[in-house]
């Protein structure tokens, strides 16, 4: 017995001693990992890229004639899943069956759960937006799709300027291009003066074939928000495309992935990562050389790169694009300037692991491959000549373990696990959402 006591000090003092190393190498750790982030910080610290809290409106940015309030975002929650909007459809049997929603899907991380969205003239929802299709009713020229991948609306209020090629929003990174503002292309809009947003959802609802009017807004129940979001506007701009466009910006804008373990982390918790993912926020941060373009809040950036990734029509079965589709060229269709051609706007890169579709042509199903791609460092697109990709892109050198530290941060570092409070429970039309077609119907359990 007296032998013993001896002994298990020893062993308590040996175990404590191993416990207080563990902690000491995590604190170092800890540090390195935080000094590493602050070097790409704008403001030196690690709170440039803490997410605000969604009603923390005085800290969330927007555009100045469009102030966030409650109303206009609990209003834009209920327009932006509404399927009673669809009246402007090419066929009847199309009407108020899709919604903003049908190709920024919440589960799906706000982006479709396919490689290409499918608005009017889609069936189907599956699980996760992965089964939707075209319906036999249409053919392809029919359809509401986009030659290429629907960007995320999640973290939009840190983008000045809207689409991958940054067209929409007359300030930000568009000041200047006043001379490509043409109705052709649909950026007529800027002269308006109005946020990035603003002015992409106005054309959204044209594109979309969405009908808003007093009329409409009066029938489906939404009057009383209208006038109490906007009884600043003159009553013949209350019930507008304008309105509804501003109130859908302001909900967009409190899309913030502040859940995500990497927030918490960077708000102190210093156990919400594992220490693999702290390894792969180090490569990004560090030696892989991520944080060099994904620099902003959202690690978005209002940048331009050619990566050199295919377009959608050479990466499956995409519907009405092709090697002529003028959204291939990216910031360059828009600014005509041969310097922008093949560059795309940099991504925000919060819940990318919710549905496995990435870059602007939908070329990698993995995250693995993504990363896999940068540390390669070779593109894969013929059509973008080399002379247009950044220096920056050069193998990386990592290994596999060092792939898998960076993906594991990827995939769950950045990952807010509770997108459901984004959604309304319900649209004031009662109809199923975010898609109303018989198929959907069913997928969804609105029967
Ligand atoms: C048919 C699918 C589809 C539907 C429906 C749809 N979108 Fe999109 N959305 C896209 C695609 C595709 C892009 C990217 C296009 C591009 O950049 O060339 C996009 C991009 C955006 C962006 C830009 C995000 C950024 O980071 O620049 C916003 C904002 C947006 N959509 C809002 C809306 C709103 C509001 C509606 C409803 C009025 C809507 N979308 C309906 C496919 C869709
Ligand atoms: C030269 C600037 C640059 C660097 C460096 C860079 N990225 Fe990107 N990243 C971009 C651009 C631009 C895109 C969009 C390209 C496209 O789709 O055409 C992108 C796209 C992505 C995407 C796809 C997101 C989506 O929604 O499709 C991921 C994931 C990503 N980057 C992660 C990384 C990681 C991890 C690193 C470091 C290994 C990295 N990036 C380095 C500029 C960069």
């Amino acid at each position: 017995m007296n032998k013993l006591i001896p002994i298990s000090i020893i062993l308590i003092l040996l175990l404590s001693a191993c416990r207080s190393d563990k902690v000491q190498l995590a604190t170092q750790n800890d540090i390195q990992l935080e000094n590493a982030i602050k070097q790409f910080s704008a403001t030196g610290e690690l709170d440039h890229f803490i997410l605000p809290e969604s009603n923390d409106y005085a800290n969330i940015p927007t555009s100045p004639e469009n102030p966030i309030t409650p109303v206009k975002v609990a209003l834009g929650k209920f327009l932006f899943f509404e399927t009673g909007l669809g009246l402007s459809p090419m066929q009847s049997i199309g009407e108020g069956t899709y919604s903003c929603g049908s190709c920024h899907i919440p589960s799906a991380g706000f982006r479709p759960g396919r490689m290409q969205g499918i608005g009017e003239g889609g069936t189907g929802f599956g699980l996760n937006g992965e089964e939707r299709t075209m319906s036999e009713f249409y053919v392809p020229e029919q359809l509401d799709v986009q030659g290429a991948r629907p960007l995320s609306v999640l973290n939009a209020a840190y983008v000045t300027n809207a689409l991958w090629n940054g067209q929409f929003g007359g300030g930000g990174v568009n000041e200047g291009t006043e001379s490509v503002w043409k109705e052709e292309n649909g950026t007529n809009i800027n002269h308006l003066g109005f946020g990035g947003l603003e002015s992409q959802n106005i054309e959204s609802l044209h594109l979309h074939r969405m009908v808003i009017n007093k009329d409409v807004v009066e029938n489906l129940g939404y009057k009383p928000y209208f006038e109490s979001a906007f009884s600043d506007f003159p009553e013949e701009e209350r019930y507008s495309e304008k309105a509804a466009s501003f109130a859908i910006a302001a909900y967009l804008r409190t899309l913030l992935t502040n859940k995500a373990p990497f927030q918490d982390y960077l708000k102190g918790n210093r156990d919400a990562l594992t220490e693999q993912e702290k390894r792969g926020a180090m490569l990004f941060f560090g030696e892989a050389k991520c944080a060099a373009c994904h620099s902003g809040p959202s690690l978005n950036a209002m940048n331009f790169y050619a990566l050199g990734v295919k377009d959608l029509y050479e990466t499956g079965e995409a519907f009405n694009t092709s090697a002529d589709d003028k959204r291939n060229l990216g910031r360059g269709g828009f600014t005509e300037k041969d310097e922008d051609m093949y560059k795309f706007k940099v991504p925000q890169l919060y819940n990318l692991k919710d549905t496995p579709f990435y870059f602007h042509g939908s070329s990698k199903t993995t995250l693995e491959g993504v990363v896999e791609y940068f540390n390669d460092a070779v593109p894969e697109n013929t059509n973008v000549p080399t002379s247009q990709l950044p220096a920056i892109f050069t193998p990386l050198g990592m290994d596999q373990s060092e792939i898998d530290d960076l993906v594991a941060f990827l995939e769950n570092g950045l990952h807010d696990p509770d997108l459901k409070r984004y959604e309304p429970d319900y649209i004031l039309s009662g109809n199923c959402f975010p898609n109303n077609d018989e198929q959907s119907k069913i997928d969804l359990g609105c029967d």
